[in-house]
Order: structure tokens, then sequence, then C-alpha cells
């Protein structure tokens, strides 16, 4: 079995590159246990090139997103191949925070292409907005998957993909509102079903999910429990002594 994924989100934090630097001298101290895993840390793009060196021993740079076209001429963007070149191998796509921006499904998909193509793992983010009794978050999801990976069918795209199902309820919250193990399991079987009817058995079986939403010292472990293959972590990836005690909870 592969190691456990597990993926630093910084979003838009911290506030200084400084900051940023303690916190990696907290991670670094820590070297050992994640290298059990398979660590991305996803900062802010102007601290890049500082985190990718302080990094190298025990984790790889990721992108918290990723232009939608890796051709042409445009103003105030960051293109898939510079990415590369600070040795990215991993961006999160369709994170909730930038489709709350206006992200549709269909730019979400032409990214993960966009990902493929330049040799970069999509880490396809989606997830109810909201819940309720009547179940229609199973209908939400499973169309936000189909329109997401619209256009990708082909095997070996399918098997490069990663799937981080992130309810957008449970986002920036502590432990206790994050989603529950036992949800979380029937959910992680509703996704390879729908991969499934997307791919096939194969493919589908081959396509790590991982959980985001609160992850925390206190629920990692069981939320691990399930058949989940990792976490996308927010907030809690900024202090190195939770993270740590994240990545223990799942090697
Ligand atoms: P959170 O963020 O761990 O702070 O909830 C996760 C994410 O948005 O990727």
């Amino acid at each position: 079995m592969s190691k456990p994924l597990l993926i630093a989100n910084w979003k838009n934090h911290p506030e200084s590159l400084a900051r940023g630097t303690n916190i990696l001298q907290g991670f670094s101290k820590k070297q050992s246990l994640f290298k059990k895993t398979s660590l991305f840390i996803a900062p802010p793009l102007p601290y890049f090139e500082t985190v990718s060196k302080k990094i190298k021993n025990y984790a790889t740079l990721a992108a918290q997103d990723i232009f939608f076209t890796s051709e042409g001429t445009h103003t105030g963007v960051v293109t898939p191949e510079i990415l590369k070149s600070f040795g990215v191998k991993l961006s999160i796509i369709g994170h909730s925070e930038r489709r709350a921006l206006g992200e549709t499904n269909e730019v979400v998909a032409q990214k993960v292409k966009t990902s493929l193509l330049s040799n970069i793992t999509p880490v396809l983010c989606v997830g109810e907005t909201t819940r309720d009794t009547e179940g229609d978050h199973f209908g939400f999801l499973q169309e936000q998957l189909k329109l997401s990976l619209e256009g990708i069918r082909r095997k070996d795209d399918a098997e490069r993909l990663i799937i981080a199902y992130e309810p957008v309820w449970a986002i920036g919250k502590t432990a206790k509102d994050a989603m529950q193990p036992s949800d979380l399991s029937q959910m992680i079987i509703f996704i390879k079903k729908v991969l499934t009817e997307i791919f096939d058995r194969e493919s589908a079986d081959k396509i790590p999910i991982i959980y985001g939403g609160s992850v925390e010292p206190e629920n990692a472990k069981q939320l691990f429990d399930t058949d989940i293959r990792g976490f996308l972590v927010g907030h809690a990836s900024l202090d190195p002594q939770s993270f740590a005690t994240i990545a223990e909870a799942i090697v």
C-alpha cells in the first residue's frame, strides 16, 4: 500500500514569508515522521522559491490552482510551466473557495485537462455546500464530479487523478463541526460508484480519494479509519504541532 497522502493547503496564509519560514522550521523537526507520508505543501505563490528549498528533504511543492491553458500570452497569470520550474508536482483544482469566486465546472474540467497534459497531478476538489435529510447532496456531487471530469475518459488519465472530497459546510471550522466518519464512509462509496460510471471499475478503484474540511488532531485518526487515502488540510497545516499530530494519526 502506498504512503498516505497529506496536502497542506496554506491558502493566503501566513501573512509573511518570515512567518512561513517559522512554520517550516517546525515541520523540519518532524521530517522523519513526514517522510512516512506523501507530503505536499501548497503555499502562496510568492513563497514558492523559499519553501521549495526548505522542504526538499521531506515534501514536494504543490499549487493551489492552475491556469486553464499552457498556451498564449496572459498578463497576471502563472502558467503550468512556471509552476513546474519550481518543482511543483501536484495542483489543487476546483477548490470551493475558487468556485465561490465564479469558477464553473466547465473551467474546472479544462484545468484538470491542462494539469494532466502538463504532467502535474490534479487534485480535483468536490463537495456539497449544504446537506439535508432528502439527500440532495448525492445528486449535486454526482453532477459536479461528472461535469468537472468532462472530456477526461482515457484510462491512463483517470489513473493519474486524485479526488479531494471537501464538503463546503465543513471547511474552516473545528473538528466537532467536521464530517463524521460514518458519513464519510458512505460518501467514499458513493464517489467510487460515480467514478465507476464515468470510467470503469478498474480505473475507479485506482483513484485515491482524500478528505478535507476541518481535519484537526482531534478527528484525524477516526476519519482515517475509513477508506480515505489521506487529507487536504487547511488551517491545521499552519501549526507544526497540529500538523505533525495529524501525520502521526495516519502513518
Ligand atoms: P480547513 O481547510 O482544513 O481549514 O477546513 C481545508 C481546505 O479548505 O482545503
